[in-house]
Parts: structure tokens; sequence; C-alpha cells
């Protein structure tokens, strides 16, 4: 499992980051250990905890950092579940002290971030399972499914900013599951708890278990 944000630094007291809790993330992992799976969360910088022996929990900041524990942990493991919000961008050069204000513009270099979930899907081998997620604001569906050709994903979880209650640190989600034929299955507004677990349901079905 991946969850959360990451930060990318700008200067020892600023980063470039998103609004992800981790709450869906770390719910999807609550989710899989009850159904007695062993989990591996690599958790950007999130304030949860995470108690459950079967839930081994790494800590990263970048992106960098979370696509190394990603590639790392991915060959041992029977599927992989990406729910982080990742920074697609960080900076060019991390300024080892803090940037003085001025009244000029100031523009910042930014190179791309590594794709972690489309790393994956390159080296997924048959037999493992890859999830992502597509959090979208148009052409949702269009998009999402975009997505899951382009990173090799085995399913894909669509959540939209335009619907009520759904996507970053709410409590709640409404997600779509779109499959390899583009198949869609459309979930209510519920607990991210609830969703957690009809996503596991899908993860159980798609394997075959
Ligand atoms: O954490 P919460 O506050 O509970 O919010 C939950 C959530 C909204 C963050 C979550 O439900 C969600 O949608 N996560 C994915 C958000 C996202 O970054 O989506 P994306 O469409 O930009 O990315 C598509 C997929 O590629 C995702 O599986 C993402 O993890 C992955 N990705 C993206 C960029 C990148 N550089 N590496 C990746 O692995």
């Amino acid at each position: 499992m991946t969850a959360g944000p990451t930060h990318e630094k700008i200067d020892p007291v600023r980063f470039i980051g998103n609004y992800s809790s981790g709450k869906m993330g770390f719910s999807i992992a609550e989710a899989l250990v009850a159904q007695g799976a062993q989990v591996i969360l690599i958790a950007g910088p999130v304030n949860l905890q995470t108690t459950h022996p079967h839930i081994r929990r790494i800590d990263v900041v970048s992106a960098e950092e979370m696509n190394s524990a990603a590639q790392k942990h991915f060959p041992a493991v029977n599927g992989a579940i990406m729910c982080a919000a990742v920074a697609d961008y960080a900076p060019v050069n991390e300024s080892q002290q803090k940037l003085k204000r001025s009244n000029e513009t100031l523009t910042l270099e930014l190179k791309p971030n590594p794709d972690i979930a489309a790393g994956l899907g390159k080296i997924k081998q048959p037999g493992q399972l890859l999830v992502g997620f597509a959090l979208e604001t148009n052409n949702e569906q269009q998009n999402a499914f975009a997505k899951l050709q382009k990173k090799n994903l085995d399913f894909i979880v669509l959540n939209s900013l335009n619907d009520p209650g759904a996507g970053f640190q709410t409590d709640t989600n409404k997600i779509s599951i779109i499959n390899r034929d583009n198949k869609t299955i459309n979930f209510e507004l519920k607990s991210k708890t609830l969703v957690a677990i009809d996503i596991v349901e899908q993860i159980i079905l798609a394997m075959g278990l």
C-alpha cells in the first residue's frame, strides 16, 4: 500500500505537497489485515497511527523515497494498492538556506518525479495485482481509464472532487471501480472504512481468492 501525500522540499521550511490525509489508504490497510493479509504500508507525511501487528509501516517524505520503498518491496508481494497522492514534480534544487522574501517574482524550476505506479506496472509479474487510484476534476471516467492503461493497472478506483464528501481529508468517499474492460461499478457515498471494505472485496474477487 502507498498512502498519504508526498512532500517535495523547496528549502528547510517549505515544501510542495497536497491535501491528502492518508485516511483512505490507512482504511484500506485496516480492511486488508481484517481479511488476514500482511500489509506493508508506505506512508507519506500524515498524522495517523497504525497499531495492527500485521501492518508494517514505512514512513517516507518524498516521491523518490516512496518510489525506492515501493520498488524494493513489490517483487515479494501479491499486489500493490497505490492510494498515495504523489507530487508529480519536485524542485530541481533544494535550497539549503531559507529563501529570503523579496518583492520580485520567484520562479521555481521543477522536475518530474517518478511515476511509482507505472514503474510497478512495468515489472508486474503474472499473478500480481496492481490497483491504482484516480483523483479527477473533469472527464473523470476517460481520464481514469487512460491512467489504468498507461500504468498497466488491473483496476482503478476513481474519486472525483465534484462529488461532495469525496476525496481529500473527508471521513467519507464516493468511488467507482473501473476494470481493464472499462466496466465500471459505482458505489454510494459512504465512510472511508466502508469504502475500504468494498475495495478489498474487489481485490479478493480479482485475485480469485
Ligand atoms: O488521503 P485522503 O485525504 O483520505 O484522500 C484520499 C485520496 C483522495 C488521496 C485518494 O482517494 C486518491 O485518490 N489517491 C490518488 C490521488 C492521486 O494522486 O491520483 P492521480 O490521479 O494523480 O494518480 C493516479 C495514480 O498514480 C494513483 O494511484 C497514484 O498513487 C499514482 N501515482 C501518481 C503519480 C506518481 N508520480 N506516482 C504514482 O504512483
